[in-house]
């Protein structure tokens, strides 16, 4: 059933601008398919991000270094088939915007007039502030991702909280506002020490949105399957868990194993019936045969 009122406030770059104003949070969940977009948005969540953490939580890859433009298209389709309320965004993937401006407009542009996106996101700061322009100029609004950003994995080394030193923090902050005198609206974030966060939180017009980066960013996304107890990679330290959904699906299918296996399912009232005139023809005919 659908739980959403016909009069839906929709939820634009403008509408998120304006919370950093009204100092009201924002929340944002990455989700990757019709069922969970359509939950997502009926419990008003402001942005739904099609990540490229799609490529671990749900294809299955060791990092979101592999994951194409393709695939996440084809993801971006589905979540804008549930979606009204919330702002759609979707995650350019590693490479898809790496090699020149003509081709992370190109990816960026394949986002919003096939997949239906209402904006992008991409990694990197002072580095792809010429990008970020370039879009914006395109009239793509833009999300820039900062910190411990993932496609950048082998250059980090590892997946390493950033911005601990005076001098990385001095960068990070740098990289911000490089960003948002790029023309991004919204910057993620990830894997920072929260006073950092805090810093280019009240250092930037533009709202922050924090990944492991503590309470003071102007909103907050997680990955929805963490959120929901259902992911397989071990937690990280700042997820919450509101579910435990893996336990949850693990009791129902256990369940409907041993119910088959001892023949309770399907039970009478689940199973369809002939109608009574057809039962007393099949009787007659059986009893005629016989
Ligand atoms: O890909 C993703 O899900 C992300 C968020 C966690 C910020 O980039």
């Amino acid at each position: 059933m659908d739980q959403r009122s016909p009069a839906v406030s929709k939820v634009t770059v403008p509408v998120i601008l304006e919370r950093k104003l009204r100092g009201e949070k924002i929340t944002c969940l990455a989700a990757y398919d019709y069922s969970f977009g359509r939950l997502v948005d009926e419990a008003d969540i402001d942005m739904i991000l099609v990540g490229d953490s799609l490529a671990q939580v749900v294809l299955g890859y060791d990092s979101t270094v592999p994951v194409t433009v393709e695939e996440i298209l084809h993801h971006v389709k589905a979540v804008r088939r549930a979606v009204r309320r919330s702002l759609l965004i979707a995650d350019l993937p590693y490479g898809a915007y790496h090699v020149d401006d003509e081709q992370a407009l190109a990816s960026a542009i394949r986002f919003l007039k096939e997949g239906g996106a209402e904006a992008v996101k991409l990694e990197g700061g002072r580095v792809r502030a010429q990008r970020v322009r370039k879009l914006v100029q395109a009239e793509i609004p833009v999300v820039g991702h900062i910190g411990l950003t993932p496609q950048s994995v082998h250059a980090l080394g590892g997946y390493r909280v950033q911005g601990r030193t005076l001098d990385s923090a001095t960068e990070l902050l740098a990289d911000a506002e490089a960003l948002e005198e790029a023309g991004a609206f919204a910057i993620v974030l990830e894997g920072i020490p929260r006073e950092l966060a805090a810093l280019i939180t009240r250092r930037l017009r533009i709202p922050t949105i924090g990944i492991g980066a503590g309470p003071e960013c102007d909103g907050q996304v997680l990955v929805l399957h963490d959120l929901l107890g259902l992911s397989f990679q071990p937690a990280a330290k700042f997820v919450r868990h509101y579910a435990n959904l893996r336990e949850t699906i693990h009791g129902a299918l256990t369940r409907f194993r041993a119910d088959v296996a001892q023949g309770s399912y399907p039970a009478d009232h689940e199973s369809y019936h002939w109608p009574p005139e057809v039962c007393r023809q099949f009787e007659k005919e059986t009893t005629r045969s016989t």
